[in-house]
């Protein structure tokens, strides 16, 4: 080609790394692998039982047996740590959500059972009231209105259960003042120090939450919305004085949920506080990212794994996603 006609040439030619594969490996910034990964799984009661959630394609509610299978599913595959959700009958569900605190419950059985098979995993409980609740609140609900310090007694009690049952980090997901701030102290003041805090702690009033509110039976409960305690949309300054007030009352993780559609939040978060920081690909993601990629509107594999690189680009240290044994499978194939 005579180059004298396209004078000048590019000076700079940044299409020069990306030529082949092994250059662009080469120069990959990041990258995702299995150690990034936290499994949510959805227990229910009986025995060897699997119930397919029809809004969440490929996500099962498990009697606790076979939650004990999926832990040994997740250690072989190389996943650090899951997340138990409980699938509560609604007999057992209270205005005063007394069985968030039973030792028997759902996720205190599971997470015994899953200790005593498989220690070397990690299990992280979510501690709200909505899955125990009969209005389906993360607090404690008097006149319509979500009570703050009384919500906090009950989740005292749920973490401190938790703990009990053997629970290695808590997930506080309720968004009410104070929480981190008396579930720490419970921890120091009843021998479980070494029991981490991952706070939720920038959680917004989301529409991505509704295929997780059918896997837990809470959806059809709910009176209204959670706006009074979770987040508003549009607020990111907001979420670095939420995340500063968990830090502050003890906590040793910090999360922002949804994920996708809070990257730049994930982002701030991370620069400024410099904690282990984590995001939840929540189930209304993982269901539109299924739901494409059933009708062919999208390859689903390519844009599962995008969306979980783009967490670690934006910052976060792992990600909860209910893709986790999926690309725990996919990532070792390459190891
Ligand atoms: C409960 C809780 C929710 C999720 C995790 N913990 C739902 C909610 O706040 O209504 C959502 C997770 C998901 O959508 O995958 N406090």
């Amino acid at each position: 080609m005579d180059r004298s006609l396209h004078a000048p040439f590019p000076a700079l030619r940044p299409r020069r790394l990306r030529q082949a594969d092994w250059m662009r490996r080469l120069v990959r910034e990041t990258t995702l692998t299995r150690d990034d990964l936290i499994w949510p799984i959805f227990v229910r009661d009986g025995e060897n039982i699997a119930e397919p959630v029809s809004s969440l394609p490929g996500v099962e509610r498990l009697s606790v047996d076979r939650a004990v299978a999926a832990a040994e599913q997740a250690a072989a595959l190389g996943i650090p740590c899951m997340a138990l959700f409980p699938y509560t009958p609604d007999a057992v569900k209270s205005p005063g959500a007394e069985e968030a605190w039973n030792p028997e419950n759902l996720v205190c059985r599971a997470t015994r059972a899953i200790k005593a098979a498989v220690p070397e995993i990690g299990i992280l409980l979510d501690v709200a009231l909505d899955p125990y609740n009969s209005d389906g609140h993360d607090g404690i609900v008097r006149d319509g209105k979500v009570l703050n310090d009384e919500s906090l007694l009950a989740l005292e009690r749920q973490a401190l259960a938790q703990a009990e049952a053997g629970a290695d980090i808590l997930g506080p997901s309720d968004m009410m003042d104070g929480r981190i701030g008396i579930i720490r102290r419970a921890l120091e003041e009843n021998d479980f120090p070494d029991v981490s805090i991952m706070s939720y702690s920038a959680k917004y009033a989301s529409a991505f939450y509704g295929p997780f509110r059918d896997a837990v039976g809470s959806g059809g409960a709910l009176t209204g919305d959670k706006k009074t305690y979770q987040m508003d949309c549009g607020n990111s300054d907001e979420a670095i004085r939420e995340t500063a007030i968990d830090i502050a009352e003890g906590a040793d993780m910090v999360m922002i949920k949804p994920g996708m559609p809070y990257l730049d939040v994930c982002r701030r978060v991370k620069d400024q506080f410099g904690l282990p920081t984590y995001a939840y690909q929540v189930s209304g993601e993982y269901a539109m990212i299924m739901a494409a990629g059933r009708n062919g509107w999208i390859d689903e594999e390519k844009a599962m794994l995008e969306s979980l690189c783009a967490f670690k680009r934006a910052g976060c240290d792992g990600i909860l996603t209910y893709f986790a044994p999926r690309v725990a499978a996919l990532l070792a194939q390459g190891d």
